[in-house]
């Protein structure tokens, strides 16, 4: 019997493969960063030929280092960094230009176009979603406006689109050799060209992108009985594994949360933040700048939706502090630093280095470090840093509260900063919440290898995968209400300097 389940991450930075047993805990990974290409300011791809490599570089290795064969997996998830577009030529497997990544604003114009022309609400009601340069449509009419030849073979179907979900299951299971086309209802949701309620592509929405339908994947569930279909032998497998789950990374990690239940949220602390409240079965639209999206569909049973906070730079503002200002050697300095100082010392720093997500959604806000006297030190930015992470959750978490009614009691962590103490400590303070991480912190992996478990009847109900949570370590607020709200206040002068810096 196989005793295992497997999920690929395939994420902005890298790609992981992660081995689970029954009671969720990892038996093996492998983990391959791949090039971040920067052509021009605001413009962020990917090679999606080296992110294929890496995939089968680190199923392979993870495999070897556990010493299983393929016949050891139950089942087989994917998850992945969501919106990234990729386009490709079914009958070569070739990509016709680099995935335009969800951080990438080269498409500014034409997400302003829509809102000028009014499609902005059309958008907002059918897909849940503001007209922004994060989303996947504007991407793909990118690519269909400006690479020869690519609109003539998207009409016959010879050029397809998907996010990295559907380019890794395609590749998988055959590639031009039969590989299906397939992506999930949540990466789906987050393309601008879903409509949340028949959860399939709107004639409408794809009119207002030019993007025929012929070149789209057919969406499915988000975990599968039927599956979606099988690894091939002379993949990085070596044999049939049942491919029976694909989620966005952030709907994943909300499975391997378990918040099954409405009222329930967690937030991930990756490149960027990403809060998500499970709504139920119940679409919640935001009036607060927050996106509905879908949270996860398990075979035929209604779709559940989330109401989302999308923050675009937290942990990469750290990885600025050591790549570009070279304050820091490490992601880990940046607690030591920070550690030096009690407090910000009036500093703060806004990172809307992609303009500004939610709840502004603010394409043209810019970056600044605002409050500065000579009396600040490097350890004054570094604390703004982690401030400025844990001030943004709360901008989303205000929001939510407004749509939904929904007071958090716990705030649900994970992802590489939770790692940091100090932070968490912030967080908590900030928020008046305490703050939970669980034992398995690589809940995204997780939450993929449940769903593709559950799907196969590895696992029977979530319910089951509830008792496989455990909480590791929890921080309890310390700041008193008036420092709280001093300290919001100061954010909210900081985040309005950011904004309209761009004519
Ligand atoms: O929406 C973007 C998100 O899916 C990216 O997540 O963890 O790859 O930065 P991550």
């Amino acid at each position: 019997m196989s005793e295992f389940v497997g999920a690929v991450d395939q994420g902005t930075t890298s790609t992981r493969f992660m081995i689970f047993d029954h009671g969720g805990n990892e038996v093996a990974r492998h983990q391959l960063e791949h090039e971040q290409i920067l052509p021009q300011a605001g413009w962020v791809e990917h090679n999606p030929t080296e992110i294929w490599e890496r995939t089968r570089a680190v199923i392979e290795t993870a495999l070897t280092k556990a010493n299983l064969r393929h016949t050891d997996l139950a089942a087989l998830g994917i998850t992945n960094q969501r919106e990234t577009a990729v386009v490709w030529d079914r009958r070569t497997g070739r990509p016709y230009y680099n995935a335009i990544v969800w951080q990438d604003t080269r498409t500014d114009r034409i997400a302003s176009a829509l809102e000028r022309e009014g499609k902005g609400d059309v958008i907002r009601r059918k897909a849940g979603l503001p007209p922004a340069t994060y989303f996947s449509g504007g991407k793909i009419q990118w690519i269909l406006e400006n690479v020869e030849g690519v609109r003539e073979a998207a009409e016959n179907g010879d050029a397809i689109f998907g996010t990295t979900d559907s380019w890794l299951l395609w590749n998988l299971t055959g590639g031009t050799d039969g590989g299906v086309h397939v992506t999930d209802v949540t990466n789906a949701s987050r393309t601008m060209l879903m409509d949340l309620e028949t959860l399939d592509w709107d004639d409408e929405l794809l009119s207002f992108f030019g993007i025929p339908r012929a070149m789209l994947p057919k969406i499915r569930p988000s975990s599968d009985p039927r599956g979606y279909g099988v690894t091939r032998a002379g993949g990085p497998l070596s044999g049939e594994v049942p491919l029976t789950a694909a989620l966005g990374d952030q709907q994943a990690a909300t499975v391997g949360q378990v918040c099954f239940e409405p009222g329930q949220a967690k937030n991930t602390y990756g490149t960027g933040n990403f809060l998500l409240l499970n709504t139920g079965t119940e679409l919640v639209r935001s009036s607060n700048g927050l996106l509905t999206t879908v949270c996860y569909r398990f075979g035929e049973d209604a779709p559940v939706y989330a109401l989302e906070g999308s923050i675009a730079v937290t942990g990469s503002a750290v990885q600025w502090l050591r790549d570009q200002l070279g304050v820091i050697s490490g992601a880990a300095q940046s607690e030591s630093l920070a550690r030096q100082v009690d407090d910000n010392g009036g500093v703060y720093f806004v990172p809307a280095f992609s303009g500004l997500f939610a709840p502004y959604w603010r394409s043209d806000a810019r970056g600044a470090i605002v409050g500065l006297s000579r009396y600040n030190t490097n350890a004054h930015v570094a604390r703004a840093t982690l401030e400025a992470i844990c001030y943004q959750t709360r901008d989303v978490v205000e929001a939510m509260r407004e749509d939904s009614g929904v007071s958090l009691d716990v705030l649900k962590v994970d992802g590489g900063v939770t790692a940091n103490e100090l932070c968490m400590q912030i967080q908590a303070d900030i928020l008046g919440v305490p703050v939970s991480r669980p034992v398995v912190a690589e809940t995204t992996a997780l939450g993929a290898a449940y769903a593709a478990g559950l799907a196969t009847g590895f696992w029977k109900s979530t319910a089951e995968l509830g008792s496989n949570w455990n909480e590791d370590r929890r921080w309890t607020p310390t700041w008193d209400g008036e420092q709280r709200e001093h300290g919001y206040a100061g954010w909210k002068k900081a985040v309005q300097r950011t904004l309209d810096w761009v004519d």
